[in-house]
């Protein structure tokens, strides 16, 4: 049994041993297709699946780091048509929280803000759609896996390792990047870069000759401006961010048709977010 550092009290409630919750991908050939966040955006996750086959990247070389419910309309289609693509995938804190019945989404945001009030909105929404499997597949999932590509050996995980909904930014101090790279290696071992998801914008930084690569929300625009969210490929002369352009209307007509209309459904035609209070202040449009 290694030490238990993995995903803060959700690991611990569930008895989950961080190397038990670890899964090893192997070596993926090709192109890899890397992507989270899709946030019951079934709209955004068929586009992604229309193109990977004309790319020549099947299930095998694709993962996803989590947060497959949230924001928008269609929780259960997003599940299952993720399940369908065969995708690896971990845990973020959404999964972690809907698996447990817990009351909210367990993203950390204040009680009372703008972005508890939104969370609160899909999360109720999301808890009745998803059924016995779907939760039973979530707490399944491994909450941090590795694999190697193009000569790399990458971790992947949700938030943080210390903490599953951690927000690391791109802007964020090196030293909590290097932090949460310790953390993983000391699950993992070794690693060349780590994948990583949660905070919704997509960079990519280098943190002593490690990459952190975060490839935004597959199902929310990255707050500037353009619908188009936003995946990664892992490709042999490194990784790359790009942007997904899918059928917005249709996934906010999905948000409308089932209530959810606090603001993330403009979002999805907008490109701006209804609120920049998670953001650090750096990262704001009026900063
Ligand atoms: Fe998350």
């Amino acid at each position: 049994m290694g030490r238990l550092i993995y995903g803060g009290n959700e690991a611990r409630e569930q008895g989950r041993d961080a190397v038990e919750d670890l899964i090893d991908l192997g070596t993926m050939s090709g192109d890899v297709l890397a992507f989270g966040g899709i946030v019951s955006n079934a709209h955004a996750l068929a586009a992604l699946a229309a193109l990977a086959p004309a790319r020549g990247i099947d299930a095998k070389q694709m993962v996803c780091t989590g947060d497959v419910v949230a924001y928008c309309g269609e929780p259960a289609r997003a599940v299952a048509g993720l399940r369908a693509l065969g995708a690896a995938t971990i845990r973020g804190n959404c999964e972690d929280a809907l698996a447990r019945r817990a009351g909210d989404c367990g993203c950390g945001f204040a009680a009372g803000s703008a972005c508890d009030d939104y969370a609160a909105a899909w999360y109720g929404h999301a808890d009745a759609c998803l059924g016995e499997a779907e939760r039973d597949w979530m707490a399944a999932l491994p909450g941090l896996a590795t694999f190697r590509a193009h000569g790399r050996r990458w971790g992947v995980v949700h938030g943080g390792v210390t903490a599953v909904n951690r927000f690391l930014w791109p802007t964020s101090p090196e030293a909590a990047f290097a932090e949460e790279i310790a953390a993983l290696e000391a699950v993992a071992g070794p690693l060349d870069a780590v994948l990583a998801g949660h905070c919704g914008l997509p960079f990519l930084r280098l943190v002593a000759g490690r990459l952190w690569f975060n490839t935004g929300a597959l199902g929310l625009p990255p707050n500037d401006g353009d619908p188009r969210t936003s995946y990664g490929v892992i490709a042999a002369d490194g990784p790359r961010i790009e942007r997904l352009r899918y059928d917005h209307d249709g996934a906010a007509a999905a948000m409308r048709a089932v209530g959810l209309t606090q603001g993330y459904e403009r979002t999805l035609a907008s490109g701006w977010w209804p609120s920049e209070e998670v953001l650090p202040a750096d990262l704001r449009r009026a900063a």
